[in-house]
């Protein structure tokens, strides 16, 4: 297995392009099921997730080409299989959205149970409550969920105790094609949400709401191919921000949206980091010492979760106590003791982390247990004096596209060993 090594301690200089999110290309893949003909989405990163659902949808009879390095042509005429087996669910949680458009086109989907992960539970009964609104019948056997659907889908109001991102998703393309209304009150407001909405009223699909909670989605009778340009990924764009801050340096951002990290610059301004936004750049300077700052974790546009464990990194080099909220994954905190191997002083309270920051950390080998705890091994090891090896990086691969080949370019010593 692969391994990353840090050289820490040194200030960032210079530019680097951001991706298209990840979180956003997943569901717009997952939509090109719903009707056949060619579709077109510009602006795909190249990561290990788009590759398991490409092969997903390759199992199901759909086609695909890279037109160029971030072009991807999907023909999707020949729909014929409807199983999302164990073996690639278990390897990407997401390939749960082949639920909701499956069971629209072809009125069965067989998609394993996602099973637990390194995050926690994150079970999918609101995906499956949701479907059985819109009248699939959904039964569960042998880890996998068999829903079938006899006359079609038909609209209806859907509530959700929690904002489920995916499970908003599900509803959303479920919901394109069901004969008459169906309401989604308390869905997600991501802006990945806001990106499938725009694919999806491209294909035809006729729905109100967009960037609030109540999404209304009048049913029609048919879809056509669409083009999408995927939005810039908010998250690798954080996570970038959130480096420079930590190792310090002048970086500015391009093809970024800063518009979609409003909680994040707050907290960062907060932190004595200075950002200078633009319309499609973002200028991160960060030279004096770092202040402590507070988190909680909360839907959008609340702090995202998936920079959690990055933003603690940043903490460790802060002088003060600051402390972490986490509210939509339990036991998200694996980082916390390969942070702890730095020389991190970190205490875990339930869902609650108090970082004691002291303004520094040592290199050591730690071992990256899911795709953001990597990238907060990353920061850390940018931050650190001496050696960091980080272990286990395919997490990585699973959501930044060329981090190392990113961050090497504006100056960090940082590469890529080959495991034995
Ligand atoms: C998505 C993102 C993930 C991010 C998460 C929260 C994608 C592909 N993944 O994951 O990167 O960390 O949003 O921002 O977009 N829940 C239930 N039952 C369900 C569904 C969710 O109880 O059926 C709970 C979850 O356990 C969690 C909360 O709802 O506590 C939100 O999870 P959700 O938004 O569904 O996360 P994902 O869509 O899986």
């Amino acid at each position: 297995m692969d391994k990353i090594l840090i050289e820490g301690g040194r200030s960032l200089q210079g530019e680097i392009k951001i991706s298209g999110a990840k979180n956003g290309a997943l569901p717009i893949i997952a939509a090109t099921l719903l009707c056949p003909g060619t579709h077109t989405i510009y602006n795909v990163p190249e990561l290990r997730d788009i590759r398991t659902i490409l092969q997903l949808l390759v199992t199901l009879g759909a086609t695909w080409e890279r037109i160029d390095k971030h072009t991807l042509k999907i023909n999707s005429d020949n729909i014929t299989e409807y199983e999302a087996s164990y073996e690639l669910v278990k390897t990407m949680r997401a390939s749960v959205l082949v639920l909701g458009p499956l069971l629209s086109r072809l009125g069965r989907a067989r998609v394993s149970l996602p099973g637990g992960c390194a995050i926690g539970a994150r079970p999918i009964d609101f995906h499956m409550q949701g479907l059985q609104k819109l009248g699939a019948q959904i039964e569960l056997e042998q880890g996998y969920v068999d829903a079938k659907v006899f006359g079609g889908l038909r609209g209806n109001t859907i509530y959700f105790d929690i904002p489920s991102v995916t499970g908003t998703e599900n509803m959303l393309m479920a919901a394109v094609l069901a004969e008459g209304t169906t309401i989604i009150k308390n869905a997600a407001k991501e802006p990945e949400i806001a990106n499938l909405i725009d694919m999806l009223s491209g294909m035809g699909a006729k729905i109100e709401g967009r960037d609030t909670d109540r999404l209304i989605v009048q049913g029609v009778k048919s879809l056509k191919p669409a083009e999408i340009a995927i939005i810039p990924d908010r998250i690798e764009t954080g996570t970038l921000l959130i480096a420079v801050g930590a190792a310090g340096g002048d970086v500015t951002l391009t093809n970024c949206n800063p518009a979609h990290l409003p909680s994040l610059f707050e907290k960062l301004r907060n932190c004595g980091i200075y950002l200078e936004a633009g319309e499609r750049s973002i200028r991160v300077i960060r030279s004096g010492p770092l202040k402590n700052i507070d988190i909680k974790t909360m839907p959008y546009p609340g702090f995202p979760t998936d920079l959690q464990a990055q933003i603690m990194a940043l903490m460790t080099m802060t002088e003060g106590l600051s402390v972490i909220h986490e509210n939509i994954f339990e036991n998200r905190f694996m980082h916390v003791a390969e942070l702890r191997r730095m020389g991190a002083d970190i205490m875990v309270d339930g869902g609650k982390a108090i970082v004691k920051g002291l303004g520094k950390l040592d290199g050591a080998q730690v071992m990256a247990t899911d795709l953001r705890a990597s990238a907060s091994l990353v920061i850390a090891g940018l931050a650190a004096r001496g050696l960091t090896e980080i272990s286990r990086v395919y997490h990585l691969d699973r959501g930044y596209d060329d981090l190392v080949g990113k961050l090497s370019a504006v100056g960090a010593k940082i590469w890529r060993e080959p495991g034995k």
